[in-house]
């Protein structure tokens, strides 16, 4: 598979790096990305990868996806550079928060493969989770989004455009709200006097819960109720939550991210 990115920044760059994990030849890869500093970082990272500073026929020949990795600030403008290079084989997937198909589709002269994704920073590490959602009939425009983000993790589709949205609130932006809650366990044990080992009792009990929920037929909710005995300890830190309607909070926090996904996507479809 021959793919260019546009945007060689964090996750143009992981997306590129996973790939060439996985297998795929850095010389089948190729990232335009203007800002020099970046690309020479990018020539340590991804090495044989062809980087180039601007959309040009050269940085798209033969490349079977173009992905847009700009920020969604950036992403109408990538998209009339990049109009009058594309011919109709290649395959267009946007990460971009946000952006809708019909403006991709408007600001590219209405290619007809679009591909829109919402992956999450783990992919950084390769165990990252994208969901996909294709406009019109790309089934093998799919495939190759499909394939392209397989290498970073799980991979999802959804079949409203709409759903991205609600997506983006829980795991796109969901990293920042495991670190949040990462950030605060290690807190409390810090404050309890256990510096030294805060930070490794919290992650060790994040990944050992997550683990054991995966692997266990139970729900959350059942796995939790286990390890909550009447009158004890686990029992007197959950009424605590409670009595601060911990969990309202939170389900209205991600319903807010998503508010403000719709809310991006409108703006953006203005450009
Ligand atoms: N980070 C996340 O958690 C996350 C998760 C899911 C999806 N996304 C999406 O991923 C996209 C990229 O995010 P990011 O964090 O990787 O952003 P980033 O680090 O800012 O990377 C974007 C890169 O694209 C470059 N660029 C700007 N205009 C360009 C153009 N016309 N042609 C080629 N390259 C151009 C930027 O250069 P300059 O710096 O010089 O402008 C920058 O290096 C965003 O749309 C975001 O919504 C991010």
């Amino acid at each position: 598979m021959k793919a260019t990115f546009i945007g060689g920044g964090n996750m143009g760059s992981a997306i590129v790096g996973a790939l060439i994990a996985r297998g795929e030849r850095a010389g089948d890869l190729r990232i335009v990305e203007p800002s020099q500093a970046q690309r020479e970082r990018l020539r340590e990272r991804v090495p044989g990868v062809a980087l180039h500073a601007g959309i040009d026929t050269n940085a798209l020949a033969d490349s079977d996806i173009v992905v847009l990795a700009v920020k969604p600030q950036q992403i109408a403008q990538a998209c009339r550079e990049l109009a009058s290079h594309l011919v109709t084989s290649q395959v267009v997937l946007s990460i971009a928060a946000g952006v809708r198909c019909a403006d991709l589709s408007r600001w590219l002269d209405g290619h007809p493969q679009i591909v829109r994704a919402m992956p999450n920073t783990p992919a950084l590490v390769g165990a990252g989770i994208s969901v996909l959602y294709a406009a019109g009939d790309t089934r093998n425009g799919a495939r190759i989004a499909e394939d392209v983000l397989r290498a970073c993790g799980e991979t999802l589709w959804c079949d409203r455009e709409a759903d991205l949205d609600a997506v983006t609130a829980v795991s796109g932006s969901g990293p920042a709200y495991v670190f949040y809650f990462l950030e605060a366990l290690e807190q409390a044990a810090i404050e309890l006097g256990l510096s030294r080992i805060a930070r490794r009792l919290a992650y060790a009990t994040f990944e050992g819960s997550i683990r054991l929920a995966r692997e266990s037929s139970e729900s959350p909710a059942t796995l939790r109720a286990n390890v909550t005995s009447k009158g004890g300890t686990t029992a007197r830190a959950l009424e605590t939550m409670g009595a601060a309607d911990m969990r309202t909070h939170f389900i209205d926090a991600v319903k807010a991210a998503a508010a403000r996904a719709t809310e991006l996507g409108d703006a953006f479809g203005k450009e």
